[in-house]
């Protein structure tokens, strides 16, 4: 092992103007790379869940064996991860790559993941490791995965392993990325593995297994050498439904939404972490689950906020936005607030919060540089006002495979393209995100002294907006959102240069 690891510090109250306010972008690497044998790459193979109709499960011509390839290419990628100004790297292990078969090492994966630490630590990015990212070995998959208690030890053996191996190099690590997603994708609407539509029960008993899992993971960490200097987060995502409107018209789409922000969103979590209680609903059924963990709250030293927006539902239940709000290519719109608003709820949990992703897929690059200047303004207010948010990463560094909707969702800061033709560019809109990483100073400290200052002189933001305003964008509006002068508002798609609120 090569002894270059970043200098591991603890956190702690005490010592705050030695704790550093993270900058970065966030992969995982089955996005990027693929595999020989996991659940996700068995799933992009196959042709669930309309099998029948002959439709692919992955969107598009090209598939993961396509791809931009960054377990090869990561001498080159962590550069570009470095080169926008970034103090750290957020990343996943790739448990199907360690262990591709039950009890059977793979070496070689194990080394290049220490030679990708090296390399982070050359270019003075501080690793962030998530140990599961929506992926995992077939063998467990086939076993029932996280739908059966009795494998929680597979996965705890597992993360102990990569605390053995890697424990001395990192110091933040997070369990599990995003429960509720990977519940809702595979479990509700079938579009990620195990591909099951409807199966609320096994929803809810898979979801109660991984919490599970956190814990005796989060404990077997801590209990190791070293442990105890290791942060241990969970990741989650941040996301709530509202119909458009109010009223009759709206019922159903109010209902849908309620019931999507149960399942997609933080509620049960959230419930979770204050008390220590797991409540699983069903729709007219009620309580379908329910256990307390007799040692109350569950173990957890930081919490990941995953945040892209808000969904709302137009009253014939199709993904819409807010009158003069601005689509971005997924099924929602553009909406900053959202940030500031999972921001504050999160800190009830009274843990240091990083916001561990956010982003647009936006493939004509022309709202990127807005919303990233919204977004990170968001921060800036959530911080000012004392909020311990402690880093910033971008999702996501190149674009890559957006699960089921294959290459068509462009995330990247990087742009590359599946058939070749484009190779890792810098996109206009990215630029945005360099400014405030070059502009914003390294520890939490001088962060906060510059978010309250800047809070204080409105319109002030550490320099960037005049940089924006230069090139065209406008300050609208009450709420003095920066749009592109361009198209009309609140189309899918569309830019506007409009008077917000
Ligand atoms: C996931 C990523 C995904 C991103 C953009 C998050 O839910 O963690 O894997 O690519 O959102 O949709």
């Amino acid at each position: 092992m090569n002894g270059n690891a970043p200098q591991i510090s603890p956190d702690s109250n005490e010592q705050t103007d030695k704790i550093r306010f993270l900058k970065g972008s966030a992969i995982s690497i089955w996005q990027n790379s693929g595999d020989g044998g996991s659940n996700w790459t068995r799933f992009a193979n196959s042709l669930w869940p309309f099998r029948y109709f002959g439709v692919k499960a992955i969107r598009g011509k090209y598939n993961i064996d396509t791809c931009s390839d960054f377990w090869n290419n990561y001498e080159r990628d962590i550069k570009l991860a470095a080169d926008i100004g970034s103090t750290t790297l957020r990343f996943s292990f790739e448990w199907a790559r360690i262990e591709p078969e039950r009890g059977v090492i793979d070496m070689e994966a194990v080394r290049r993941y220490h030679q990708m630490l090296d390399c982070m630590a050359a270019h003075g990015l501080e690793p962030n490791a998530t140990l599961w990212h929506f992926v995992h070995p077939t063998w467990f998959e086939d076993a029932g995965g996280f739908t059966k208690e009795e494998n929680i030890p597979a996965f705890v053996e597992y993360c102990k392993r990569c605390f053995r191996w890697f424990g001395t190099r990192i110091r933040l690590w997070a369990t599990f990325n995003e429960p509720t997603c990977y519940m809702f994708l595979g479990f509700i609407v079938g579009i990620a593995p195990p591909g099951r539509i409807f199966d609320l029960v096994a929803a809810g008993r898979m979801l109660s297994t991984m919490l599970k899992a956190h814990v005796a993971a989060y404990k077997a960490i801590k209990a190791m050498p070293g442990g105890d200097k290791a942060q241990v987060g969970l990741v989650s995502h941040h996301i709530t439904f509202e119909a458009q409107a109010d009223g009759i018209l709206h019922g159903v789409a109010k209902l849908l939404s309620d019931w999507m922000t149960y399942w997609w969103g933080w509620d049960v979590l959230e419930h979770w972490m204050l008390t220590g209680e797991f409540v699983w609903k069903l729709p007219v059924l009620g309580v379908w689950q329910q256990w307390r963990d007799p040692e109350g709250k569950p173990p957890c030293d930081w919490w990941g906020i995953n945040y892209y927006s808000r969904g709302i539902f137009s009253w014939y239940l199709v993904p819409s936005c807010r009158q003069q709000e601005v689509m971005t290519d997924m099924y929602y719109p553009i909406y900053p607030e959202g940030m500031y608003r999972a921001i504050k709820r999160c800190s009830e949990f009274g843990i240091p919060m990083y916001i561990t992703e956010t982003g647009i897929a936006d493939a004509r690059d022309d709202r990127r540089a807005i919303m990233i200047d919204a977004y990170f303004k968001e921060v800036m207010r959530a911080v000012a006002e004392g909020y311990d948010v402690r880093g910033f990463y971008y999702w996501t560094l190149l674009d890559n495979l957006e699960w089921a909707t294959g290459y068509t969702m462009k995330f990247g800061l990087y742009a590359w393209e599946p058939d070749g033709s484009v190779d890792r560019k810098l996109k206009e809109g990215s630029k945005t995100l360099v400014r405030y990483f070059r502009t914003l100073p390294d520890s939490l400290e001088e962060v906060r002294e510059a978010a309250r200052k800047a809070q204080a002189v409105l319109g002030a933001d550490l320099g960037v907006e005049q940089e924006l305003k230069e090139e065209g964008f406008v300050r609208m509006g009450s709420e003095g959102k920066l749009l592109p002068d361009g198209k009309g508002p609140g189309e899918p798609g569309g830019v506007g240069m409009v008077a917000i609120g």
